[in-house]
């Protein structure tokens, strides 16, 4: 399969992740199949989409009539078997390895055989969600970034079975979604989140023991190397649970060196887990 043979993507998942790669295909003129396991949750995903579609008018990145014929190239959908004339889906559901490798024995079933399958996974091997497939030639990493509709990069992962066609499909699509892409081997984190949950937790420890105040830790790191936000806002924006998350996998994987910060376990315990909840390490309107 070639990219002009992509017409239909699907997106599993209408969460933060699969409402935005939802958009970014659709704004670049595919028709996008957006699926989620509850109405509710799939209304929520447009109305990310609405907002986000907002604001990229507001700043002359589309016009009213771009945006609304993105808003209508998207259907939405509970029912996985919509996805059966996709011919590549995008699985942005919750990082778990029991529930991706449910959703890929399910699209298994449902796809045609020779749909390629990504998973946006930010730490888990995609050689083992690979495995219940019998296509895992077909089957690759692509890591998105949150906002997806703003931030340029997609982390192209390659599984162990992953084939030559479907990694070069792979870049191919994510550049024609306007992205940049880099590759990464299937280890643990790949390469952005191997490099960055040390930072953040760093950052978490280094405020917990008392080296800055929260807010100088974050001035000192984006004054300090120019990056756009330091870690503990950083962990904020991206959700602490899921930082806690890809924090126990590189934990488990790679040893002590990616222990996650008691800290950030215990405001996860607390429910304080960023700015989807109005309070992680700061607080929110
Ligand atoms: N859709 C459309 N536009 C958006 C948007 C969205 N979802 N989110 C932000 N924007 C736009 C805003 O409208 C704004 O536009 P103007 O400058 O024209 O007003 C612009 O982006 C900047 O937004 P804000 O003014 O709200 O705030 P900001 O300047 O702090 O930018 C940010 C927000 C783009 C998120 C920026 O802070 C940033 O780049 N932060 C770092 C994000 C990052 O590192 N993401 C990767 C996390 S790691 C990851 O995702 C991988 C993983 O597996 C965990």
């Amino acid at each position: 399969m070639q990219l002009d043979d992509i017409d239909r993507v699907g997106v599993v998942g209408a969460g933060t992740m699969g409402n935005g790669i939802a958009q970014v295909a659709a704004a670049s003129g595919y028709d996008v199949v957006m699926r989620d396991v509850e109405q509710q949750f799939v209304s929520a995903g447009f109305d990310d989409i609405d907002e986000s579609l907002g604001r990229l008018v507001a700043r002359d990145e589309l016009t009213r009539s771009e945006a609304d014929r993105a808003r209508d190239r998207i259907e939405g959908t509970t029912d996985l078997a919509d996805l059966s004339d996709c011919d590549l889906v995008v699985e942005a559901v919750t990082e778990d390895m029991d529930v991706k490798q449910s959703v890929f024995e399910d699209l298994a079933d449902t796809c045609r055989t020779e749909t390629v399958l990504a998973t946006n996974t930010s730490t888990l091997s995609i050689t083992t969600i690979a495995s219940v497939v019998d296509r895992a030639e077909r089957v690759l990493g692509l890591h998105f970034m949150n906002p997806v509709p703003v931030m340029k990069g997609v982390e192209v992962v390659v599984g162990e079975k992953t084939g030559a066609d479907t990694l070069t499909l792979g870049h191919a699509f994510a550049k024609d979604l306007g992205k940049e892409t880099w590759e990464a081997d299937d280890k643990p984190g790949f390469v952005v989140n191997r490099v960055l949950m040390p930072w953040i937790n760093e950052g978490i420890r280094a405020y917990d023991e008392g080296v800055a105040g929260m807010a100088d830790i974050d001035r000192g790191l984006t004054l300090g190397t120019n990056v756009p936000m330091g870690p503990l806002e950083l962990a904020d924006h991206i959700g602490l649970d899921v930082v806690l998350d890809a924090s126990e996998t590189l934990h488990e994987e790679l040893g002590d060196r990616y222990k996650p910060a008691y800290l950030l376990k215990r405001k996860v315990a607390a429910g304080d887990l960023g700015k989807k909840t109005g309070a992680g390490f700061y607080e929110y309107d």
